[in-house]
């Protein structure tokens, strides 16, 4: 059965929920942008936009963000969370736990999150989650959500970076991204109603699949040189931090904004 998507079929299948869907857009971190920001018509809780095709879609670290239409689900959604700023990563946590408890009941106890915000496979990545703060001068006007998650991706022959995969090559059938869609956005509902609850924390720190683990930390922007430093990643702290411990036996403490990370 095609699961591609419609306005018609999205609005069967996301019930009351304010959505706006573009078969081809930019980015749909930029379309849920200004829709928070509207003035008139702002984008209510639990509001969200989905692509089927992205022309100009982001990653983290200035990264592009690529998925053949029919392939993915390419999602972002507005939160609007009382937080304050060093805690936004936060928002983070959520959308990658909504992945992880969406894709378990289908792929099992493999899926795990690697710090900070990848959803895993062994060391390929399934989803990847992109959070963007807007500001109204000083104050936090909404968190933009973007999420690509994989289902059907093929990265045969192609140059992706970093090894990756989709649902349906790890389960060798297709899924209904409808039913995948609605998982995710009902989780992400709860989790966005906790994001001040220490429950929301604890939950992503222990699904964190790096912990324990050797790591290599890139610091500095993709195209310049940077600092590459390894040691083993023994904890993180409330903020979303990850700790690492050098061969020095010194700890450093690595923001997500800064790095970028290879499990060794
Ligand atoms: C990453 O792992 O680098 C984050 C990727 C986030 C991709 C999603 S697709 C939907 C949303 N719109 C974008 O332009 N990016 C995010």
């Amino acid at each position: 059965m095609s699961d591609h998507f419609t306005h018609d079929l999205l609005r069967a299948a996301l019930g009351e929920r304010p959505f706006k869907f573009l078969p081809q857009t930019g980015s749909t971190q930029d379309i849920a942008r200004e829709w928070a920001l509207d003035d008139r018509d702002p984008a209510p809780p639990g509001a969200v936009v989905i692509a089927e095709e992205q022309t100009a879609g982001r990653g983290r670290q200035g990264r592009t963000w690529l998925a053949p239409p029919g392939s993915s689900i390419m999602l972002s959604a507005v939160l609007h969370p009382d937080l304050p700023p060093e805690h936004l990563l936060r928002c983070t946590m959520a959308a990658g736990l909504a992945v992880l408890e969406a894709v378990k009941p289908l792929l099992g106890d493999a899926v795990t999150l690697k710090w900070p915000n990848d959803i895993v496979i062994g060391r390929k990545k399934l989803c990847g989650v992109l959070s963007e703060a807007s500001w109204i001068g000083a104050e936090l006007g909404a968190v933009i959500v973007g999420i690509g998650l994989n289902v059907r991706t093929r990265f045969e022959g192609t140059e992706f970076p970093t090894p990756a995969t989709s649902i349906d090559a790890e389960l060798g059938y297709s899924v209904n991204r409808y039913d995948v869609l609605r998982a995710l956005l009902a989780r992400l509902d709860h989790w966005a109603a906790r994001i001040s609850d220490p429950v929301l924390f604890e939950t992503w720190r222990t699904n964190l699949g790096t912990l324990g683990k050797p790591v290599t930390v890139h610091s500095g922007p993709p195209d310049s040189p940077s600092a590459t430093f390894s040691g083993i990643a023994e904890s993180v702290d409330e903020t979303g931090a990850l700790l690492v411990r050098l061969e020095s036996g010194e700890r450093q403490r690595i923001l997500a904004a800064d790095v970028s990370l290879a499990e060794s």
